[in-house]
């Protein structure tokens, strides 16, 4: 019987907890596709899932881990073959069912994207979650008529896996980002990212009045609550703000005031919630024209599953930057 390592969380006496174990085959929730991880991601929401600080994870124990890419084993379903390269991010992976922090994974076939020509299964870590959230923003945004000649562009927690991908990508596509952070000595990074400016978050007013001057010609949000409702005030005419995250709050007190006489528009961005038939092309366009150019900048640390507990409460302190990849089984070159 084959034996593998997982790190699986439990709730005991009201505190989740996660620890690595041995398991088997048995032990994994249900799927048609069998993956063996070579690697899988840090998230903001799998530190907020395996240490209990949001109510992510109901059913225990659980393999945590949102995000996986490895190569398939066996595959009840047509569509994937033994060998085959492939990625899964969002859904109930790493939630109700078990997720990508372990040497297997067994998913719906649903679930599983062919991995891009010439994405490694490193790259695809790399990317992950917070990546493929970047090209959803992308894609909204697009739909919605957003364009560079619109203004200043705006990212907020930028110096985040989703926030540094933002820098990367808007920049690449034309727009000026400002860059919104709360570290000092990110500067210089954001700005070897793609930023033409950068704010410190401490230096925004977040009082205003209802509507301020319009400046920015939208915003990609990873922040929510208070920054959130600054942006809706102070976002010029048609502009679009992609709401991602609530890493600052999840509560936010606007007024319709810049909806209805502005035309601002909140775009709603779920990448766990994506339809599967969005997902291939933007996967692909993560290969291509949405590349990011400065992945070596962006990939910050490669940790193994046993370092999980220490990553997770750094990020939740906002202390981490970049992206975190989890070497599993390493396949690829790991760049240093
Ligand atoms: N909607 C979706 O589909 C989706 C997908 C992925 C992620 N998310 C959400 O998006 C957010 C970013 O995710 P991530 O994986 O990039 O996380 P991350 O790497 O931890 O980045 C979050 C960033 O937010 C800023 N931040 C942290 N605490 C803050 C606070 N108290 N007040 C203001 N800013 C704060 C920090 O940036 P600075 O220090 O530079 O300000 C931090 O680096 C999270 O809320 C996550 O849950 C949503």
């Amino acid at each position: 019987m084959t034996e593998f390592q997982a790190f699986r969380v439990y709730q005991q006496d009201n505190k989740v907890i996660g620890r690595l174990e041995s398991l088997t085959f048995d032990d994994l929730s249900q799927g048609d596709v069998l993956i063996k991880t070579a690697y899988s991601s840090v998230n903001y929401k799998d530190a907020l899932a395996a240490t209990g600080v949001g109510k992510i994870i109901r059913d225990f124990p659980r393999i945590a881990g949102v995000d996986v890419a490895g190569t398939v084993v066996e595959s009840k379903d047509k569509r994937f073959k033994e060998g085959d390269s492939v990625l899964v991010t969002g859904y109930e992976f790493g939630v109700s069912h078990d997720g990508g922090y372990a040497e297997y994974a067994r998913v719906p076939a649903e679930w599983v994207v062919p991995l891009p020509e010439s994405m490694s299964l490193f790259e695809a870590m790399a990317l992950g979650t917070a990546g493929f959230t970047v090209a959803l923003c992308v894609q909204r945004l697009e739909q919605n008529g957003q364009s560079p000649q619109m203004g200043q562009f705006v990212v907020t927690g930028a110096t985040g896996g989703v926030g540094n991908f933002a820098v990367d990508i808007m920049s690449s596509l034309g727009y000026e980002v400002v860059a919104v952070t709360g570290k000092q000595d990110s500067h210089k990074l954001l700005f070897e990212l793609g930023a033409s400016h950068v704010m410190a978050r401490q230096d925004i007013k977040l009082d205003g009045p209802p509507m301020e001057k319009g400046q920015w010609g939208g915003a990609i949000d990873n922040v929510g609550g208070e920054f959130l409702a600054w942006l809706t005030r102070t976002t010029k005419p048609w502009g679009n703000v992609a709401s991602v995250g609530l890493a600052g709050g999840s509560q936010l007190n606007t007024t319709v005031m810049p909806f209805i006489l502005r035309g601002v528009s909140i775009l709603g961005i779920t990448s766990s919630g994506c339809p599967t038939a969005y997902r291939q092309p933007l996967w692909q366009r993560l290969a291509s024209d949405l590349a990011p150019k400065h992945m070596d900048k962006i990939v910050t640390n490669t940790v193994s599953l046993q370092d999980l507990p220490d990553v997770f409460n750094k990020m939740l302190a906002g202390e981490t930057t970049g992206r975190t990849v989890v070497a599993i089984n390493p396949t690829d070159h790991i760049p240093m």
